[in-house]
């Protein structure tokens, strides 16, 4: 298919073509780097604006591993040390950003939509690398690409997400990656931390919610766990962490309810001890690592797909 896109900002309106296409195009550049030399210049001459407004180790890292693997100039912006600190607009801090030629921006930002708004005044592309707890489309792409490659086909997989879905745009962006591709979700966690039409029944395409974990995970082809994010609880959504661990935390054995070696997925950081155990976020089924190494090759190829040049040979 001929990619058409200027900008990733969410997954919610993607094909199952483009998808499969940003999939396949990964698959690429796993190839890349795996070479001795990691390297590739499709996007040589091109400067590439990492800025990000909240907190983030696993995505600024990748996007720049990816960026500079494609032999991109790199440049960071966080609000800490930024003239963002000083009280200047987010219109002006992506105008200044143009100004200085990045050609795409990388960011992330507390505000739900701000990459929106960031893409209808500038002309470089915009990639949303979360946004509130609106949408992380990079991280859905990863977590289907990593389920894709453990799993195989993903048409008729079980994959259940649980947690605190209300508060997490990973939920959202996983399924709007793995419903297209055939999977269907079982959303897990507390009823106070569904989004309340989600609760009453009117969940999106493709899933549904099961309050009982261990209902949930019956015969699951695997578990995406999600971060319970403390930061944005307000009072009373819990009785207490203990009671939300020992309902829906990921034990050992929870996780054999599921189908013999269906794997075990969190999008990071992890509460360990809290929403995972931490032999299940480091035994057998976890591929929380494989997440992270896969998220390089999945950026790279957005990247390229959406400014790069179309040679991947080494010169
Ligand atoms: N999964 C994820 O977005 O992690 P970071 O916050 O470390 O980027």
């Amino acid at each position: 298919m001929r990619w058409t896109r200027r900008h990733v900002l969410d997954t919610d309106d993607w094909s199952t073509e483009e998808i499969q296409a940003v999939l396949d195009t990964t698959g690429a550049m796993v190839e890349v780097l795996s070479r001795p030399v990691r390297r590739a210049p499709p996007l040589r001459g091109r400067t590439v604006v990492l800025f990000f407004a909240e907190s983030s180790t696993r995505t600024r890292v990748s996007f720049e591993l990816a960026a500079r693997t494609l032999s991109a100039d790199v440049v960071n912006i966080s609000a800490s040390g930024s003239s963002v600190e000083k009280g200047e607009s987010l219109y002006d801090t992506v105008r200044t950003l143009q100004a200085l030629g990045g050609d795409v921006v990388v960011m992330r930002h507390g505000s739900s939509g701000a990459p929106y708004f960031v893409s209808e005044r500038t002309d470089a592309a915009v990639i949303n690398a979360g946004d509130g707890w609106h949408a992380h489309p990079t991280q859905g792409l990863l977590d289907a690409y990593t389920l894709r490659a453990a799993l195989g086909d993903l048409a008729k997989k079980r994959i259940v997400i649980v947690g605190d879905i209300v508060h997490s745009r990973v939920a959202r962006s996983d399924i709007n990656a793995l419903v297209p591709l055939g999977a269907t979700i079982t959303l897990s966690g507390p009823p106070t931390l569904m989004p309340s039409a989600w609760r009453c029944g009117q969940t999106p395409a493709g899933t549904t919610y099961e309050p009982d974990l261990d209902r949930a995970l019956d015969g699951a082809d695997g578990v995406i766990a999600l971060r319970l994010q403390k930061e944005r609880q307000e009072g009373g959504l819990l009785p207490s962490l203990r009671e939300y661990t020992r309902v829906w935390g990921l034990t050992e054995a929870r996780v054999s309810l599921m189908r013999p070696g269906a794997p075990v997925m969190h999008p990071g950081p992890m509460n360990e001890g809290v929403e995972i155990d931490a032999d299940v976020a480091h035994g057998a089924r976890s591929l929380v690592e494989r997440q992270v190494t896969n998220g390089v090759a999945v950026r790279m190829a957005l990247l390229y797909l959406l400014v790069g040049t179309p040679t991947l040979e080494a010169s």
